[in-house]
């Protein structure tokens, strides 16, 4: 796992390069037309980090979350002994939702300024006992927990290569535990700004195979509500899916 060191960028940074204020997928216009590799390494968290703290103050957020949860139960058997990890969890809007109904929590998070806004949840009781973790899949290997059920809320097509993250999830879910991926079905490129280097939504067929191959079974597809962006409604779907049996 990565330190939780802050990824701001720092003011030296900001006079070679003059930011402007993030667009709504958390990038910074000049950066991604200018393809300048952000200080952190390339995760483009430092945007995310400014808009943790008043992220939960729009309400379409809080509604897409209370939405997912509400699908996801209906999709999902959860107990109180249900192993909870939500990935790229943001300010854990989802987890909210989902822990009266779950047992132990973990929320893995890049973004020092989300997790800031996490451990704030802790310290007051809206995440009590819920473990906060500094994880990007795609730079850090899995840490040694297991967990029966994996959820990640808008979060995947911001990763460029899906490989070691799915294989991540692979690897830290229990035998017989669960994948939930609620994300945008493809669409035309509008929903970001140009130059955004993670994924136009995706294509069922697409996703199942890249689940294929770290070793998940077909997932379930269903519809999860919309986004609305730019005046027009982006749609979401719920994906369910589960370890395919090792062949004996
Ligand atoms: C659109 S926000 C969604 C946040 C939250 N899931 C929600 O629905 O409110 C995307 C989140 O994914 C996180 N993220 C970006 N790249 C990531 C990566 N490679 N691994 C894990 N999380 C990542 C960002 O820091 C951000 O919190």
């Amino acid at each position: 796992m990565a330190s939780s060191s802050s990824t701001h960028t720092s003011s030296h940074d900001r006079r070679i390069e003059p930011l402007t204020s993030a667009t709504s997928d958390g990038t910074y216009p000049a950066a991604r037309s200018r393809r300048i590799v952000p200080p952190n390494g390339g995760l483009a968290t430092n945007s995310f980090d400014e808009r943790a703290a008043t992220w939960d103050d729009d309400p379409t957020k809080r509604e897409r979350a209370r939405l997912a949860a509400a699908r996801l139960r209906a999709s999902v058997d959860l107990h109180p002994d249900t192993r909870l990890l939500e990935y790229g969890a943001g300010t854990g809007l989802l987890t909210e939702q989902l822990r009266p109904h779950v047992g132990h929590t973990t929320l893995a998070e890049p973004s020092s300024g989300m997790r800031d806004v996490l451990n704030a949840k802790v310290a007051d009781g809206r995440l009590a006992g819920a473990d906060i973790l500094d994880l990007d899949l795609s730079r850090d290997a899995p840490p040694a927990s297991r967990h029966d059920l994996i959820v990640a809320l808008m979060v995947l097509h911001h990763i460029p290569d899906l490989t070691p993250v799915l294989a991540g999830f692979a690897t830290l879910l229990t035998d017989g535990g669960t994948l939930c991926v609620i994300d945008l079905e493809e669409e035309d490129g509008s929903f970001h700004d140009p130059g955004f280097d993670g994924h136009d939504g995706f294509a069922r067929d697409w996703l199942t195979e890249r689940l294929a191959v770290a070793g998940f079974d077909p997932p379930r597809f269903e519809p999860c509500g919309q986004v609305n962006k730019h005046g027009r409604d982006y749609e979401l779907f719920l994906a369910t899916c589960s370890l395919a049996e090792a062949p004996r």
